[in-house]
């Protein structure tokens, strides 16, 4: 007998989401309406962030939503880029994202903050933050509703388990672990959240009694083997480059040796945040149709 692979194929299920959203525009879409479109934002020219840009691209094309993408300058003035911002907030789009980083130059936060919250599909908002928190209908943020769907596309219970999270990061961590840990089908969990600054032992005393490790880092290979239980679930949100090859936070071949599921870097969390973003997007725009979206269910993914 075939052994069950132990790769949680985050690209798998992604496709699977972006075929969904494809079929239910060509069924909603008539003569009255506009096919929905995203807007991009991308400053300067970071080769990640230009192949991330790409990536969103190319993913709204297959789903059938249009999109417009508006290269800024590095050298663009923090207020400059407000007031790109504000025409994309009072256009007929209906969602655009800032890609991130930003040159050092400009506020993140102050950009954030500007991005009108229903167009803010990549949930980032303090008002989307604050609403996801408390379990209420709301643009879901991007990443952490990707590791979700992918949770619950391969049936992985939370319910009862004890979860640790590895980085506490405004778009990844810190919001994860809330959702984790909300009343919904996804979450119930026991959530530990730590960082790189939890000192080594009281970190590693958490991930060995882990159910599940979600690590977001930013730290080539930083979880081994041996800082895990046997049958542990592992979810590695890092995408690092070393000497030319994209690898994850995580020690890929000694986690997966004791692991009982993993998500591969690239091929993982990536295509799922790009999925969540496409989810987003959707759901905007049918909201601007007044189209009841599921989005709307209590605790609906
Ligand atoms: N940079 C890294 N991840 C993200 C993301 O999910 N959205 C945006 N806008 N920028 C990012």
């Amino acid at each position: 007998m075939p052994t069950k692979s132990k790769i949680l194929d985050g690209k798998k299920s992604s496709e699977s989401i972006i075929s969904d959203v494809e079929q239910e525009i060509i069924s909603l879409l008539n003569d009255d309406m506009n096919p929905p479109k995203l807007g991009v934002v991308l400053v300067g020219n970071n080769p990640a962030s230009e192949s991330y840009v790409r990536n969103k691209i190319r993913a709204c094309k297959k789903a059938g939503i249009e999109h417009i993408l508006i290269k800024l300058d590095e050298t663009i003035s923090e207020n400059e880029l407000l007031i790109e911002i504000d025409k994309l907030n009072k256009s007929d789009i209906d969602g655009f994202i800032v890609q991130l980083p930003l040159p050092s130059h400009i506020d993140m936060q102050n950009i954030i903050n500007s991005i009108d919250p229903s167009k803010d599909v990549d949930g980032f908002h303090p008002i989307n933050f604050g609403k996801t928190a408390l379990g209420l209908p709301s643009m879901k943020p991007a990443t952490p509703y990707g590791i979700l769907k992918l949770i619950k596309m391969n049936k992985i219970e939370t319910k009862g388990k004890h979860v640790v999270v590895v980085g506490r990061s405004n778009i990844v961590g810190k919001p994860l672990s809330i959702m984790l840990g909300n009343d919904f089908s996804i979450g119930r969990a026991t959530v530990t959240s730590c960082d790189i600054n939890t000192p080594k032992n009281l970190l590693l005393s958490e991930l060995k009694r882990a159910d599940i490790i979600i690590i977001a880092v930013g730290r080539p290979g930083f979880l081994t083997g041996d800082m895990v239980k046997e049958g542990v679930i592992v979810i590695d949100v890092g995408i690092n480059k070393v000497d030319g090859k994209i690898i994850g936070d995580v020690e890929f071949d000694s986690v997966y040796e004791k692991c009982s599921l993993i998500t591969p870097v690239p091929g993982g969390v990536g295509p799922m945040t790009i999925s969540a973003l496409v989810i987003n997007t959707l759901n905007s725009w049918k909201s601007k149709y007044k189209i009841k979206t599921k989005r709307y269910e209590k605790g609906n993914l």
